[in-house]
């Protein structure tokens, strides 16, 4: 299968799809989701195999030995991240959504503080608020178009009531791929606030060239505070069969967070360990280096058609399907860019205050699509900013 191959998933039970209308407003015939973070390609055929194997068995019945995938994450992030981990550290859990909340309930009490830093994907507030928890948000600094962290403005905001930080490295949205200097002072900061420091890597592996994701893992002194969180599903667009990884080196923060698995029953679904497996392979590598590639041309007309656009900003992606655009330069209100973007483009895009504060100007594209879509999506935003022009 080709990455220009179009796929219609109106209809299948597709939330990006079969959502839009209600949600955005932008009916699913004429026009074209752009929120949702999955993918409009299928995965390589050594997932779909997987799949078509277990299919052919014909019998879906409990999981064991989980052996061959946990050798198979512990050979993805030695070759492609250079992290040793110990197999023994890993938990499967139901995605890394639900991987944040088993965090969050393991980690902390009701009341505590948990420190983000927005613009930033919107389920950790969602999560963090729902336990009764405090979302502490500390403001990303744009400095021209790229997300820079302030650490003088975090330090006084803190008030001790704050137990966890969750970072999102590579930054969704924003795509930036945090740099050892910005890790170090990220982990320095946890540490002189006593934050058990939760790192959310599931867009580790869509690194644009020139870019280096660096695992927060591979920093030393950090470990004794470290959740790691990694996940097949962005990389390989298998979201559906919601598995993710959570991964603690320290043993008594790994004690705590078995015991929370134990006490709500939780074990993982077979269909996501078979894919994972299957996707964790030399051949799901050379997948996803022609997947970097194809996106990586699909940011460059994405950012070059939008910012020719007076008013308009995309955020230079180092990472990340996850367009970010900056509507600040228009003048216009939130109403009326968001209007223009659903009602005139017929473009449904993540809105950007669902992210937190430094959001409100901003919309959300997902340009993870064919490429006839996305110079679609682009003739489209200039038709409808086209008084700008
Ligand atoms: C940073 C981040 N974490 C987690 C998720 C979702 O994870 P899951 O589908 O495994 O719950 C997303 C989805 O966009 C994400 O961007």
């Amino acid at each position: 299968m080709s990455f220009d191959t179009q796929i219609d998933r109106r209809g299948t039970h597709c939330v990006k799809w079969d959502s839009m209308e209600t949600l955005y407003g932008v009916s699913p015939d004429e026009g074209i989701a752009m929120w949702v973070a999955d993918m409009e390609f299928q995965p390589p055929q050594c997932v779909k195999d997987a799949i078509q194997k277990m299919s052919d068995h014909g019998i879906y019945g409990y999981f064991g030995d989980d052996s061959a995938y946990r050798a198979a994450i512990q050979w993805w992030m030695k070759t492609r991240h250079n992290w040793a981990l110990d197999t023994d550290h890993i938990f499967t859990t139901h995605g890394l959504v639900n991987g944040t909340a088993m965090c969050v309930d393991a980690f902390t009490a009701p009341g505590d503080g948990i420190v983000l830093f927005t613009p930033v994907y919107h389920a950790f507030a969602k999560v963090i608020k729902a336990a009764g928890r405090e979302v502490v948000e500390c403001e990303l600094v744009n400095t021209n178009g790229r997300y820079e962290m302030d650490f003088d403005a975090y330090d006084a905001k803190m008030t001790g009531n704050e137990t966890m930080l969750i970072l999102c490295s590579p930054h969704n949205p924003g795509g930036r791929v945090w740099s050892k200097g910005e890790l170090q002072a990220v982990a320095a900061f946890a540490k002189r606030h006593d934050l058990i420091l939760v790192s959310d890597e599931i867009h580790h592996d869509l690194v644009y060239s020139g870019n280096t994701h660096i695992p927060m893992a591979n920093l030393s002194g950090i470990e004794d505070r470290l959740v790691m969180m990694t996940a097949t599903t962005k990389t390989f667009n298998i979201a559906g069969s919601h598995s993710g990884n959570v991964i603690i080196a320290d043993p008594d923060l790994r004690a705590r967070f078995a015991a929370r698995m134990a006490a709500l029953g939780l074990s993982p679904n077979s269909f996501g360990l078979f894919m994972a497996t299957a996707a964790y392979s030399p051949e799901g590598a050379a997948w996803v280096d022609e997947l970097v590639n194809y996106l990586d041309t699909n940011r460059k007309i994405f950012d070059a058609g939008i910012n020719a656009i007076p008013g308009l900003s995309s955020m230079r992606m180092e990472s990340t399907y996850l367009a970010w655009v900056d509507f600040s330069g228009t003048g216009m209100s939130r109403q009326e860019f968001t209007d223009r973007t659903q009602n005139a483009a017929k473009i449904a895009a993540n809105h950007g205050p669902t992210f937190g504060t430094g959001g409100e100007d901003f919309l959300r594209f997902n340009i993870a699509a064919p490429r006839a879509v996305v110079e679609d999506a682009v003739a489209r935003m200039q038709a409808a900013f086209s008084d700008l022009q």
